[in-house]
């Protein structure tokens, strides 16, 4: 059970049809928070807001696409519209492709700085200006570990996830005076649709699992935890930070 309090808040979560952000729709949603679930597929959504309300929550499934702009306006009008507030923004959609970057079709590189980089740009451009309003706001940006070290064939994908570390701090500087705390957490390897090739064969997963030692892959539950103290004001005093959630991977 989950032990953070969002009572009464009003979250944002992208990218929150399966994986990571269901999880932190669900955890979310535990702690007391309204959760708008957005996805490129609204059914999807609707799913999870269903199950938001099996454990007695309240969510709302937005289709909205975070590589268009227009898609971002209009999540953040209906937010305010039907909540009159948005209290806790998570930028969780995100792609992985992989290639040598000779290799990689342009149209490739375009599409994961659109989802991973500018939709987080977006999304921040059009959801900061309400927290600033009500001087209050918890933004938590994914990273990944793909951020800090290098992984085969990623370039574009680790340079969108380097620049999510960067943006974090910069963000964190510029709006810690309107008392909008920005953090990132860096999840490690967590068992998603996102990497279910690189776990498919018994061979790729003891690959994966020898970078980790705490020698076990992580479950989306261990990013929804941290991003939920994160969104919490039990970490009022933290901004600026990416926390690393990886099992030990970096520290190796
Ligand atoms: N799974 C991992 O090992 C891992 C590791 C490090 C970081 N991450 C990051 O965690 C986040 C969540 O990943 P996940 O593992 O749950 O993967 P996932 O593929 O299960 O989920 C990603 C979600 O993003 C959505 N999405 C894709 N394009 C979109 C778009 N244009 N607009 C809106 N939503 C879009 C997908 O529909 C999907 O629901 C991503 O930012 C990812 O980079 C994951």
């Amino acid at each position: 059970m989950n032990k953070y309090d969002l009572k009464g808040k009003i979250a944002i979560v992208t990218g929150a049809r399966r994986g990571i952000g269901r999880s932190i729709s669900l955890y979310f949603a535990q702690s007391g928070a309204k959760v708008v679930v957005t996805d490129i597929d609204k059914a999807d959504c609707q799913l999870v807001v269903d199950e938001i309300k099996k454990i007695g929550g309240e969510g709302l499934a937005l289709k909205v696409d975070v590589s268009l702009e227009s898609d971002i306006k209009d999540m953040v009008k209906t937010t305010l519209d039907k909540f009159g507030r948005i209290d806790i923004l998570v930028n969780n959609a995100g792609i992985f492709k992989t290639n040598d970057l000779g290799e990689m079709d342009t149209a490739v590189i375009d599409q994961i700085l659109a989802i991973n980089l500018r939709g987080t740009l977006l999304t921040c451009k059009y959801v900061i200006p309400s927290m600033k309003a009500q001087n209050y706001g918890k933004i938590i940006n994914l990273a990944s570990i793909a951020g800090f070290v290098s992984f085969e064939a990623a370039s574009v994908y680790c340079a969108t996830k380097g620049a999510i570390v960067n943006l974090t701090r910069q963000l964190a500087c510029d709006l810690g005076k309107n008392k909008i705390n920005v953090n990132a957490v860096a999840p490690g390897v967590i068992e998603t649709p996102m990497i279910s090739d690189l776990v498919a064969t018994e061979e790729g997963k003891n690959a994966l699992l020898n970078g980790i030692p705490y020698k076990r892959l992580g479950k989306p539950e261990d990013i929804a935890n941290a991003v939920t103290f994160l969104a919490s004001d039990d970490s009022d005093y933290i901004t600026g930070h990416t926390l690393l959630v990886d099992g030990g991977w970096i520290a190796q």
